[in-house]
Parts: C-alpha cells; structure tokens; sequence
C-alpha cells in the first residue's frame, strides 16, 4: 500500500516478474548495441528491469482491472530487448512496433507538464539512467567515479548530443561521429602499426598471429637443474570436438632444454599420446618436467617476489580461413619478443620525469596485497603497469601516444573542442578495451564451442594468471584494435537512436548531492552493497591509462593519481572502513535521496542480496532516512548457474525495493494491534503473489515492502511495556506470517478438505514444518528464470537453450566461460548454503529452535553458512534414528520418514512394514501428509522427490496397522548408488532397531 493511497504507482502495486526475469536474463547474452559492449563495469543491472521499473514507478496503477492486466503485459512487452529501440519499417523481421513511444505516453500523461526528472546517485556503467532517457525522462546521473563518469559521458551525452550533427557520413542517427570514430580510430592504429607493427611477424602467406600463449617461469629449485620451470596448469589450446589442439611438454633431464610441441588439429582427445589436461602447476605448487623436483608454493612466491618469475612463450595462434589454428612458436616470433624488450627499455630510459608528463606505463602502485578481489601483489605485480608483459606495455604505451595525439589534429579539423573531445574520449574507450584484451590476466577460453581470449574482469576481481594468452592488437578477427573499435561505434549508433534529449552527468559523492530539496519526481538507484565489488580499486586499471590518453580533456577528472577512495561507500578492511563506516554512509546518502525527492516522489532502490536477515539494516537505514519501503520486487536478472551463484541462496536476483517520503500519520502503535494489522496486510498481498507463481525465499522477500509500509506509518510501536518493536522485529513478524501462509498452502493441497491447513499442521511438528518449509523456500525454483506452477504441476518454465553466439558477440562484459557453462551447470549440486541469520529467522518463525534443529536433529549442519542433512546423512548421525523415544513419544515425523525413505530405497520392504506398523493410523496419517507435501513442494528430478513418490504411491505407506503390505506394493528398484549406501546403514543398525 501506498503512503499515498490515490497516487498509487504499478510498481507499489504489481509487476508482469517472470517476463521481466526472463528479459534479463536473455539480454546477457545480447551483445549488438548494448551499452555493456562500450565498456566495462561490474555489477551492472539489466536494462529490461530498470526500464521496467523506472516506468512502472513513474506511472499510476490503473483502476479498472482489465486495464491494469493490460498494463501489465504491456511492461512484460517493454522490457523485451527487441523491443528497446522503435520499429517503423514493415519490412524488419518483426515488424512495426512502438512500445517507447507508448510508453512515453503514458508517462507523458502521468506528468503532462514537463518531462520527470529523474535520479540515479550511484549510476556506474548508466544502465538507469539510459533506460530514464529511454522514456524520455529528463534524466541525471550522478557516480563518484571518474571511470563510471567517462562511461557516462561516452553513453549518455556524447551520442545524443552529437546524434544529428551534420557530416559526410549520412543521416542516420550518430553517423556522423560513427565517421569520425571510426576515421580517427583507423588515423591512430595506422600510426600505431608503423611503429610496433613488425614486432608481430607475419608468415609467408602474410597471415597474423591472432595470440601467443605463455607460462610464467620460475627457477627449479635443484640446482644441477635449474631449469626456468613453466607454471601451466593444461595444454589444452582447442577443445573443439573434431578439431582438438593441445601442446607437449617434453624435457630430456635435469638441466635440458624444455619443448613445447603443438599437436592438432586432432578430431578427438584419444588421438594424443598425452594428456593435455595434465600442466605442470597443481594448486599453488608445481613439478619441474625436466628432473620431477616439486616447486613449494613459497619458493614459487619468493621467486616471483624476489622478480625473478620471468616467462616463456609456449604456442602461437594462428588466423586463417577457416578459424583458429596452432602452432608451435617460431624463432623470429621469439626474436620479436627480445626486440620489443629493447624498445621497451629505450622508451623507459628516455623518459624525463622532470617532463611533468607521466611515464609512458603507469607505474602507479595498486593497492595493498589483501585487497578485496586482488590475487597477483602476492606475486610481485605490484604496480599497474606489470599487469603487461614488456610487447604490451610498449605498444599499449605507443597506442596511447597516438590517441592524446590526435586529439589536436581531430580539433584542427572539426574546430569544435568539445565535439573533437567526443570523437577522442571514444578513442580512449577503445584503447580501454584493447587493454582488457592485452594483459597478463587475461586468459585463454578453450571451451567446445570456441576459443578465444577472456578478458581481465571475467570476474570482479584481478587474478593471478600462470598461463596467459598475449592477443596481437594489429589482428582484425579476435581481441585487437579493429574489433574494439566496432564494438564501441554499434554503441554509439544504438545510444543515438535511445533518446533525443543528453543526460546531466555529474561527479560527486551521493552523500552530498548538489541539487536542491525536493528537486525529483523519482530517483532510481542501484547503491553498492557493502564489500561486493571493489569499485575504485578494480577502476584504478583503467584510470591510470584514461590519464595517458585523455587526462588533458578531464584535467579535474582525471585529476588525482589514482581514483578517490576517501568518500567510496564500501566496506574494506584495507581502507580502514568497517561494515560499520558502510552502513553510516550508505544511511547519509538515503537522507540525500530523502531530501532531492519531492513530497510525492517515488523511490526505487535495487538491492543485491536475497539474504532475509540482510535486510534489518537496510530497511533501517531508509526508514531513518525518512524513507519508508513500500513494495519489494525480485527479479531473477542473472542467467541461471552463472559462476558464483551456483551453491548460494544469495544467487541470480536483485530486489527492486520501492521507497516513498515517510508520512507518519498514526502516532505510537501498540504492538499487537499493529502486528494484526500487518499480517491482515501481507495475507492480502500473498494471495497476490501467490497467485503469481512467486515461490521460495522470492515470497518472503516480496512480503517485506507491505510489511515495512504498515509499521513505518507510525511514529513509533511499542509493546506494553514500552519498549519499542525494531525492524529486527518486524522481519521476525513477517517470516512468522510468510511461513504460516506457505505451510498451510503447502498442506492444504495435500488433503481433500480445504480450510483443513490448520487441522493438518496441528500434528506436524515443528521440526517437520521447519524442514517442509526449508525445501519449499530454497529447492522449490528449478530454474532461475520463470515461476513454477503450484505444487510444481503447473506451467514451468525453465531457461531455453542459450542462443548460440558469433564469437565476437561473446567479447563483451561477461566471459564466455560462463556463457559456456550453463548447460553444464544445470545440473549443479543443489546444496546450498544459507546465511545463519536467515535460518534462525526460519526457525524463529516456526516456534523451533535453530541450535536444536543443528545440534540435535541434524537436520541443518554449519555456523555462518548452514546445509541441510540428506535423510543419508542424518541416520549415520542419529542413533535410533527414527525410533520412538523412551518416554513413547513420536521423534519428528521427519526422522519417520526420512527412515521410511532409506528403508525403502534399501529395498528393505519387510523391514519398512515392520517399521510402519509401530504407528497409530492417526501418526501415519500425518505421515503421508507430509511426504505428499514434499513431494509437492520438490521440483521434479529431485531424488527425496523421487523415493517419496516410490514409498508413497506403492501402497506400502497405507498398509494396515497389522503390518501386512498391501497386494501393491511393489520395491521400487535401481535408485543409484546414493541409496545403496544409505541402505547399509540402515542396515548395519538394524540390529539395535530391535522391536518394542
Ligand atoms: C552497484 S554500482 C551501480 C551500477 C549501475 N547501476 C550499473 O548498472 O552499471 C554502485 C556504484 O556506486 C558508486 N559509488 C560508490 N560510492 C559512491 C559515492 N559515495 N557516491 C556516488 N557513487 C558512489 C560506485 O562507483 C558504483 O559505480
Ligand atoms: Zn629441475
């Protein structure tokens, strides 16, 4: 509900959530255009759910519920990424459409005055406020990063601001500056090629060398050896079935030369007489393939500390017709490498510091080994400019000469300093992108589909690399020059086409905004999350390279050695700035959103994390900002099983949390009034989502926002002896009333009567209901992407097939690795951790105990991070497992049909019957509730799913008390091993389950 009840906007309303997720989810994998191909930045949203969420905040929730169905499918329709940019020939694929112009209608009439202006604080890469262009929102972006600020410049000002501008190269939105881009871009790579140009000979045919792969060397340690010894930790080159390459190592004993012989192209793996999978490095460590001494992790750190970690070009690859090939390296190609050593070392000697210009590699020092996400300073890389082997970094060095040089030239030209600015500032992004392709943490993506060279942010961190590929920059078809400029004019051309209008970029801290009160209509913004991406630290790769090409364009900008890491919201013990320090400027900035937004205004804050017990501080925080959360949306935006999010409940989602200026208008409340309020509130809103297919930890979370909105209303609520409920509480109260409404959804379905959900938990206990409600909130989801139907019959969607991709197209901001990956991970372990906070709070909810249900029942295992226990794993912990207790009380029907699970799995179906036959039909009643709920709540394919179903429908499970088996039942056979061995300890206990 709404603070202001006849303002409601859709997004405090409803939200079309699966079709959102599942455009995000699909855009990953869009490449043509996107503002992600420009350049990098970690953690970006997906532009489906920001401009879904900025026009759902922006316009009023229609009365009538046919037009509020139809507004719902018509935002599923506009967060389609085919559907970004207006269609009006005919003749294109799909057609005539129009989705932004109506969009911008309908905003236009929700303000028809003048366009809203809307805020993004913290707008990084710009995916927000692009999307506010978008919807022709009079738009601002706000980042304390210089390196987010560029970006912006480059994606929400220079291609709208230059979209029309007059030119020789057509009319078509930004052709112009496209031409110029692309002229200039062609001015510097021809300079570039002069100078550094042979350092990458050609063959006779004059092909190019698209990469040359290294190891990294450290010495053996024996000394009649002392070889350099290559740290590889495989020899694949080529994984491709059909056309398989790997390289040999081969050495002739201690002190000999070491060969590296590339073999391929094979069509299978058996056709090598080696095994490319097996390198020389295995962890940290490694073995000298010349006399077989290990190297210990320390003498390999001490050497390269100590600088003498040097490197060997082990393979060459090659550009022809058709693809990639290998081969072993050539002796010009090493003669090559020595020459651009030289260069290198003359460039260093003739620099003049007393020049004041800076030298031509950056030498500026990274930040403290330790530093979140940063691997390699343990190694010696210890300034930036090392993260280049010495070819690198003399030709990313002339490369960078040639883009501050052009910039006179393209201004003599055009005499227009702020356009040539423009045309420069994409130079330099070009040149960003080459860097991400020519470092030493790069490496080399072999996968079965293609190979090619990932990039240095595949993760959000910097790692160490031992084996490195070295992209030649002069190759047009993967990782040089040519292609980065491509990638950085199809954005230009799609930004020019987004809106007509250039955004306000601004620089500075969100805890001090230079605007004035009440100034947005809405802000919309996506804060970073405590110690999740090291923003300033990771950026510092670039800066230090944006000051070489473009520092004198941006002499404030780019003004400081480094990035400013002083006002950065981050958590980072190497700062000095606690969880603590986080939280307090985190809360500074909610006050200056609170205070820039209007009385009516509306304010949408993504948060990253699905943790429940995360939320008690930012709920917090905004509620002593003077904002009070009022809806809260998740929206799965990540592409199922992507790298980390595979065991981790914390995965795939981002919650759109809705704010508005907080209006106390109910004085104090007494607690227990208050609460019943709350829950008649949420109740009223499950059923919503419910209905909506959301299921699993997404419910809970949804719960939060009309939980928040009905407690923040007054002024304060206490309970009756004045003591003041906290938000600590209130999260308690709404797991309480989620976890009654799934239980008694859950259960109701497993019996005829309706409205019997209380009658039927009244004999589950609590340990039964707390793992019912376990696997319902964490296992429920098979897929990331889409809803599940209720009780897992309904109409599931799972993430189709990904598209295959050209292989351009996988260079943008992800690695192709993980594009790779997903049909694999598919099949990952579903074991997945859960914070402590958010089982406590469970179990809290459902009256148990959490150390009980970990120390007693082993049902959860864990401390920070707890698992759930297998029904295998739980008999080997529990003695008289399962056993009615002294007292002749029932254990948890859990432990009851957790054996009656491995029993039957064990095809012990006497021993099963036995077992039963010691219930009342009341117990064995519930017990059958119980297993039918689970199998309700699993998703298919699960395996306590499957044997429940065995037990439950063979009939062995409704045998009478007098232990006969019914005529059906039949032992279900061949479950996999897992079952065997769960049997034999059943079985090895089956002496001490003596009858009663
Ligand atoms: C989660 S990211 C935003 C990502 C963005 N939504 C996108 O799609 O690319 C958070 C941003 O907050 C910025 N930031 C950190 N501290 C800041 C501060 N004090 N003021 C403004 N921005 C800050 C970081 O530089 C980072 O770009
Ligand atoms: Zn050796």
């Amino acid at each position: 509900m709404s603070s202001n009840s006849n303002d409601r906007r859709i997004i405090e309303v409803e939200m079309p959530l699966t079709k959102i997720s599942e455009h995000s989810a699909r855009e990953k994998s869009i490449r043509h255009g996107h503002l992600s191909t420009l350049h990098i930045w970690w953690a970006r949203r997906p532009l489906a759910a920001c401009r879904a969420a900025i026009f759902a905040a922006l316009v009023p929730q229609p009365e009538d519920p046919k037009e509020a169905k139809k507004m719902q499918n018509f935002i599923a329709s506009l967060a389609d990424w085919d559907n970004s940019i207006d269609n009006n020939s005919p003749t294109s694929a799909k057609g005539i459409h129009h989705y932004i112009k109506d969009a911008r209608a309908y905003i236009k009439k929700a303000f028809p005055d003048r366009a809203p202006r809307v805020l993004d604080p913290f707008s990084g890469g710009g995916a927000i406020p692009l999307e506010a262009m978008r919807l022709g929102c009079e738009t601002y972006a706000f980042d304390l990063n210089p390196v987010a600020h560029i970006i912006q410049l480059a994606t929400l000002v220079y291609p709208q601001k230059y979209a029309h501008r007059p030119g020789t190269h057509g009319d078509k939105p930004g052709a112009t500056l496209i031409g110029d881009v692309q002229r200039w871009s062609a001015w510097v790579l021809d300079r570039a090629r002069e100078e550094v140009g042979n350092l990458y000979p050609r063959d006779d045919s004059g092909a190019n060398a698209v990469a040359y792969l290294w190891a990294r060397t450290v010495s053996c340690p024996r000394p009649d050896c002392a070889v350099p010894v290559p740290l590889i930790r495989q020899t694949w080159l080529a994984r491709k079935p059909g056309r398989m390459s790997a390289y040999k190592i081969e050495a002739s004993g201690p002190g000999s030369d070491i060969r590296y012989t590339v073999i391929g192209p094979v069509k299978s793996a058996s056709d090598f007489d080696f095994d490319p999978s097996v390198g020389s490095t295995r962890g940290g460590t490694a073995v000298c393939p010349c006399c077989g001494t290990p190297l210990s992790e320390n003498h390999i750190v001490s050497e390269a500390q100590a600088g003498r970690m040097n490197d060997q070009m082990v393979a060459v690859v090659w550009e022809s017709e058709n693809g990639k090939l290998y081969r072993s390296v050539r002796p010009e190609e090493r003669n090559a490498f020595q020459e651009a050593k030289k260069r290198l070392q003359q460039l260093e000697e003739s620099y003049d510091p007393l020049s004041g210009e800076l030298p031509p590699v950056p030498d500026e020092q990274m930040p403290p080994q330790g530093t979140l996400g940063f691997r390699v300073q343990r190694y010696g890389i210890d300034n930036w400019g090392k993260l280049f082997n010495p070819r690198q970094a003399l030709v990313l060095a002339t490369f960078s000469r040639w883009v501050r040089a052009a910039n006179a030239e393209i201004t003599r030209e055009v005499a227009d300093v702020e356009y040539a600015k423009a045309v420069s500032t994409y130079l330099a992004l070009t040149f960003d992108r080459l860097i991400n392709r020519c470092s030493v943490a790069c490496t080399w993506h072999n996968g079965a589909k293609y190979e090619l060279v990932n990039h240095v942010f595949a993760r959000q961190a910097i790692p160490m690399v031992w084996d490195y590929p070295e992209v030649n920059p002069f190759n047009a078809s993967s990782g040089g020059w040519e292609g980065a400029e491509e990638w950085i004019t199809r954005y230009i051309e799609y930004g020019a086409a987004t809106a007509k209008q250039p955004a306000d970029v601004r620089r500075g801290s969100a805890t001090k905004l230079p605007f004035e009160d009440g100034f947005f209509d809405a802000v919309i913004t996506d804060p970073p999350y405590y110690d999740n991406v090291p923003y300033s630290d990771l950026s510092d790769f670039f800066y230090v390279w944006l000051r070489r090409t473009v520092g004198d364009l941006y002499p404030t900008v780019l003004g400081t050695p480094l990035t400013p890491k002083e006002q950065e919201i981050t958590q980072d013990p190497s700062k000095n700035k606690s969880k603590a320090d986080f939280e307090r400027m985190l809360g500074s900035a909610f006050a200056e959103t609170a205070r820039v937004l209007r009385e009516d205004g509306i304010c949408v804050v993504v948060y990253a994390h699905k943790a429940i017990s995360a939320w008690e501080t930012l709920v917090a925080a905004l509620l002593n900002a003077g904002l009070t959360v009022d809806g809260s949306w998740p929206f799965s935006t990540e592409m199922a099983n992507r790298l980390r999010g595979q065991n981790s409940a914390a995965l795939a989602s981002s919650i759109f949390l809705v704010c508005r200026k907080r209006k106390v208008d109910a004085g104090i409340g007494i607690a227990g009034d208050v609460r019943t309020a709350i829950e008649a509130n949420v109740r009223e809103r499950l059923d919503q989502f419910w209905a909506a297919g959301l299921r699993g930890a997404d419910f809970f979370i949804s719960a939060i926002g009309p939980a928040t909105a009905a407690f923040s209303r007054y002024d304060s609520v206490r309970d009756l002896r004045g003591n003041e409920i906290t938000v600590s509480t209130l999260l308690e109260w709404v797991q309480q009333t989620v976890a009654d409404y799934a239980l008694s959804r859950v259960f109701s379905s497993t019996t005829q009567e309706q409205g019997d959900a209380g009658k039927g938990l009244g004999i589950v206990d609590d340990e039964t209901r707390f793992y019912v409600l376990w696997r319902w909130t964490y296992d429920h989801v098979v897929s990331v992407v889409g809803a599940t139907g209720e009780n897992g019959n309904g109409s599931k969607k799972k993430t189709g097939p990904l598209p295959q991709l050209p292989e351009a197209e996988v260079a943008g901001d992800d690695d192709a690795e993980g594009a790779e990956a997903v049909s694999a991970g598919a099949k990952a372990d579903k074991k997945k951790k859960i914070p402590f906070g958010d089982a406590h709070l469970m179990a809290t909810a459902l009256g148990a105990d959490i150390n009980s249900l970990i120390h007693r029942f082993q049902i959860l295992e864990g401390k920070s991070d707890v698992l759930l226990l297998s029904a295998a794993d739980r008999a080997e912990r529990i003695a008289d497992f399962g056993e009615r207790r002294a007292d002749g009380s029932r254990p948890p029907l859990i432990d009851v049909l957790h054996r009656c699970e491995l029993l039957w799995s064990a095809n012990m179906s006497d021993e099963l019957a036995d077992y039963l036959s010691e219930f009342a039909s009341d117990e064995r009643e519930a017990l059958r509730r119980v297993a039918q709920a689970l199998i309700d709540v699993l998703p298919r394919g699960d395996l306590e799913k499957q044997r429940l179903e065995g037990f439950l429908y063979s009939g062995v499970a409704q045998q009478g008390s007098d232990g006969t088996p019914r005529p059906g039942a039949t032992v279900q056979q061949g479950l996999g091993d897992e079952f065997g061995t769960s049997g034999k300890v059943i079985r090895d206990k089956r002496k001490g389950y003596g009858r009663r």
